[in-house]
């Protein structure tokens, strides 16, 4: 399988604290991929930097065998890298169709804006159900839908989420992760960060550790599940 982002020892600093420490990761085309670690752990920040949100401070990341570090996170989202940002970053005073309307700013083709909505409403009928509901006034778990929802609408070719499952109830969570793998299955690149490893475990191909700014393990959760230190730490086995 091609990659569609590889990531080379990349480090990252705020101030004189290390937030990534020589970072390697590659991601197939069409895969799901999930980082799980505690928080603080960097895996923020290791979305951050590829969206273009920080400048890592050293190394190389290239997405379709293109360098893009350093570049705006403007330029980047054009190239199609979608980020879903923690805590959803929602325009509150806005309706669920307008916030949807504001991701596609990048999308100048009208039939795929309409074909991605419905694919979202079909996804979501929750949403579609409360499309003129300003988004301050949805639940948690409507509003991590709509933030995904306004991610996917530009239809990127890969999508970064940041703890989709953050604050939401375990029923809720679960449909998210429901939704989450038919963007997949629909043919988007997926790279998740999670501090719920099991959720995160059970919908990822590859599933990578990060720990203090550095990925630790990385494989498939049938051989992470061999590992007695990632059943005791993240799986509570
Ligand atoms: N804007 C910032 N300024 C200073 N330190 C930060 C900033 N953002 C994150 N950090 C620090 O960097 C480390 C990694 O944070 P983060 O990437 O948010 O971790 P995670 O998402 O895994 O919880 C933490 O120690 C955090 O306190
Ligand atoms: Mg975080």
């Amino acid at each position: 399988m091609k990659d569609l982002l590889e990531i080379k020892r990349i480090y990252h600093y705020y101030g004189s604290a290390k937030a990534l420490e020589e970072v390697n990761l590659k991601i197939d085309e069409k895969s799901l991929d999930a980082v799980i670690g505690p928080n603080g752990a960097g895996k923020s920040t290791l979305l951050r930097v590829i969206s273009g949100l920080e400048e890592p401070y050293r190394g190389k990341i290239e997405f379709q065998n293109e360098r893009i570090d350093g570049l705006k996170a403007y330029t980047i989202a054009q190239k199609g890298i979608s980020h879903c940002p923690e805590r959803r970053r929602l325009f509150y005073d806005m309706n669920v169709e307008d916030n949807i309307k504001m991701g596609a700013y990048l999308l100048k083709d009208k039939v795929r804006y309409k074909k991605m909505k419905n694919f979202i409403y079909e996804l979501f009928p929750r949403l579609k159900e409360r499309r003129k509901q300003r988004a301050g006034t949805l639940s948690g778990g409507e509003q991590q839908m709509l933030a995904i929802a306004r991610a996917i609408i530009s239809n990127p070719k890969l999508l970064l989420l940041d703890e989709p499952s953050l604050g939401l109830a375990p029923k809720i969570k679960e449909s998210i992760f429901v939704a989450i793998k038919k963007i997949k299955e629909e043919g988007t690149t997926t790279l998740l960060v999670e501090q719920d490893a099991t959720l995160a475990m059970d919908v990822a191909e590859n599933i990578h550790i990060l720990e203090e700014g550095k990925i630790e393990m990385s494989g498939t959760k049938e051989e992470l599940m061999k590992e007695p230190r990632v059943k005791e730490a993240y799986l509570g086995i």
